[in-house]
């Protein structure tokens, strides 16, 4: 991940190009969906082409067709992971029949056989789908959300960011709060035997949405779990899941937050909020922002 640093301070920095002499953008899409967007690809070896439509199959595989019935949704949602299954399908027989040669990392998932109790073996086509497809759900409206949620809450706590701007080495534990106070995952589970949690009573089989923020809330874990505290410390988060299924790209999501924040508190420190023009969330698996409208005082280049 270190060694990414450039070049992800490189993107960030070309996308803060792209609106600081505005004076306004809209966070979303001019910045917090292309960050991850643009490295995720890079790394994958994915050509940035066909990011828009990368942004399409995700956007309704995680929120349906926003204002459809859920007979609509659950169509589009089933169209929309069937292409993404064609066109994995697709790269998987590019690289197995040597069409593609690259050494990218997808290239190394591929080639790269799975140790089943000692006897390795390929995975299979199905395998490599679905683990291409929970890369790309898993890490780009994540870090998109958080971003989001960083200047929200930045911007409503400004006592906090000034510290920032005087001491951006402060950076990393803001990270940290942020993605603690407003966790951007909620994990789906599906119960294995009955349990009793609080005075909830969940049965085997029930489905469940876990709101990892709740955790992340806990007033026996954490003082005044409500307030933004940028220096929190100790701060024991679950924004990246525990146990077997925890997150596979923090040190990435980190990387990500951090120097974006660096940069905007650089170029754009006095971004606010638009109080007409306000943010539009959404909730699924990930808890995101998929409208961010802010405005600050125009940058030179
Ligand atoms: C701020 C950004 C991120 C947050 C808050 C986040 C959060 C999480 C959480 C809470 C889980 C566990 C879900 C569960 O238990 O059901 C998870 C899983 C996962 N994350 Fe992240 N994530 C972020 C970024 C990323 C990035 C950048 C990548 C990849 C490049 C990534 C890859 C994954 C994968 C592959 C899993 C599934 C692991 C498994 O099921 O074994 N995540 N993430």
């Amino acid at each position: 991940m270190k060694a990414l640093e450039p070049e992800i301070r490189g993107i960030i920095t070309e996308l803060i190009d792209g609106f600081a002499a505005a004076g306004e953008c809209e966070f979303i899409s001019e910045f917090a969906h292309e960050l991850p967007t643009r490295i995720f690809l890079a790394l994958m070896g994915w050509p940035l082409s066909a990011a828009p439509q990368f942004t399409e199959w995700t956007d309704i595989t995680l929120q349906g067709i926003p204002g459809a019935s859920e007979a609509e949704s659950a169509e589009a949602r089933a169209k929309a992971a069937t292409e993404i299954y064609e066109y994995f399908g697709r790269v998987v027989a590019r690289v197995r029949s040597g069409e593609d040669s690259s050494e990218t990392l997808t290239a190394q998932i591929i080639n790269t056989p799975l140790d089943v109790e000692g006897t390795p073996r390929p995975l299979t086509d199905e395998e490599l789908c679905r683990m291409f497809f929970l890369l790309l759900v898993a890490g780009l409206h994540t870090v998109q959300g958080a971003l989001a949620w960083g200047l929200i809450h930045l911007s409503r706590n400004p006592e906090q960011r000034e510290a920032i701007l005087d001491d951006p080495t402060l950076i990393p534990s803001a990270v940290e709060e942020i993605l603690r106070i407003e966790t951007a995952t909620s994990g789906g589970r599906r119960a294995t035997r009955d349990v009793e949690i609080g005075d909830v009573t969940i049965k085997a089989g029930d489905q469940l949405l876990v709101v990892m923020t709740a955790a992340n809330r806990d007033e026996d874990e954490f003082d005044a779990p409500d307030e933004l505290q940028i220096q929190r410390h100790p701060n024991r988060h679950i924004g990246f899941g525990a146990g077997p299924h925890r997150c596979l790209g923090p040190h990435l999501a980190r990387l990500e937050l951090r120097l974006a924040l660096e940069e905007i508190h650089e170029r754009i420190p006095d971004y606010a909020l638009v109080p007409d023009n306000p943010a539009v969330f959404h909730s699924s698996q990930v808890r995101g922002c998929e409208k961010l409208p802010i405005t600050f005082t125009p940058a030179t280049l």
